[in-house]
């Protein structure tokens, strides 16, 4: 086993009838902590009655910066932050890394319920269904935190009437790191809402291909190296990734995008946006 096995039971609270007074410029409350691990943590907030957005879609939220030390003042502290529950959700589920000298996610890492949380409502994003044109198989390539916007994602009705079959990849170092989105994938699987909603057997359309790098686990190696040898299709009996059927969308380090985006031209797709539906988004998982 890794050092990093030990995951704190989150706590959640029932909203408070009546609500404290915000002290932060567009605070919400702090109503869910879970430690995943010693690098990875999710958190749930309230929600702003008027924030609306399309899953897959982030938000810029933080905590008020360290007083200047000559004029005393404070600014916020910003990143942007996938939202990884879904449109549906009364409130926004954000999963994170921890930093421990990143100027954010060293502090944000001890916020406890009760806390607030700046959040800034304008959401924005490419890895929403709308940048994409219509296909039959839909491809989420994740490493790392950049799960977070296809747990969404994958709670959505609309990710499951677009397509015939969904197909998640989430490659980590280690197999603790996987631990958010293997639970959240049984969860989908054994969602009575999400069954009667969308209809009886709609999760036999996701697939779930988690791989590890640095730790030994059933499926070992970076998607990229996986894909580029044929060893992942094999895996999931598909012919390969073709522009009339695959769409995909990909979240995740720098590198692993820019690989990632080069493979999928490499077959064919070309990338979409907002403006331009295409066959495949890319956007980066945030990093402190
Ligand atoms: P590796 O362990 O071989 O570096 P990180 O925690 O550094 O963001 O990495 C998350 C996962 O992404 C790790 O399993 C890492 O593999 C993998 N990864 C990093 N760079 C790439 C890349 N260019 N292509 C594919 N996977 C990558």
């Amino acid at each position: 086993m890794n050092e990093i096995t030990q995951v704190t039971q989150s706590t959640p609270v029932p909203t408070p009838a009546g609500k404290a007074v915000p002290t932060l410029p567009d605070a919400q409350t702090v109503t869910q902590v879970t430690h995943w691990t010693d690098r990875l943590f999710s958190f749930r907030l309230t929600r702003p009655a008027s924030l609306r957005f399309r899953s897959g879609e982030f938000v810029m939220i933080g905590l008020m910066g360290d007083p200047h030390p000559e004029t005393g003042k404070q600014k916020p502290l910003l990143r942007a932050y996938s939202i990884a529950s879904p449109s549906w959700d009364d409130e926004l589920e954000f999963y994170s890394i921890k930093v421990p000298d990143g100027p954010l996610t060293s502090r944000l890492q001890h916020i406890q319920v009760g806390d607030e949380i700046i959040l800034r409502p304008k959401p924005v994003g490419t890895l929403v269904h709308d940048a994409l044109l219509p296909g039959k198989r839909l491809w989420l390539f994740a490493t790392g935190t950049g799960f977070a916007p296809y747990a969404s994602l994958l709670r959505d009705p609309q990710t499951y009437e677009d397509y015939d079959e969904i197909i998640v990849t989430h490659t980590c170092r280690e197999v603790g790191e996987l631990a958010y989105g293997a639970q959240l994938i049984e969860q989908i699987r054994n969602d009575e809402m999400l069954a009667e909603l969308i209809g009886e057997g709609f999760a036999d359309k996701l697939r779930y291909y988690p791989t590890t790098t640095r730790e030994d686990s059933p499926k070992m190696g970076r998607i990229t190296d996986l894909l580029r040898s044929g060893e992942a299709f094999e895996d999931l009996g598909v012919p390969g990734i073709a522009p009339d059927v695959d769409r995909a969308m990909i979240c995740g380090n720098l590198a692993f995008n820019l690989e990632l985006k080069a493979l999928l031209e490499g077959f064919g797709l070309i990338e979409g946006a907002n403006s331009k539906p295409q066959h495949y988004v890319v956007e980066k998982a945030f990093l402190d």
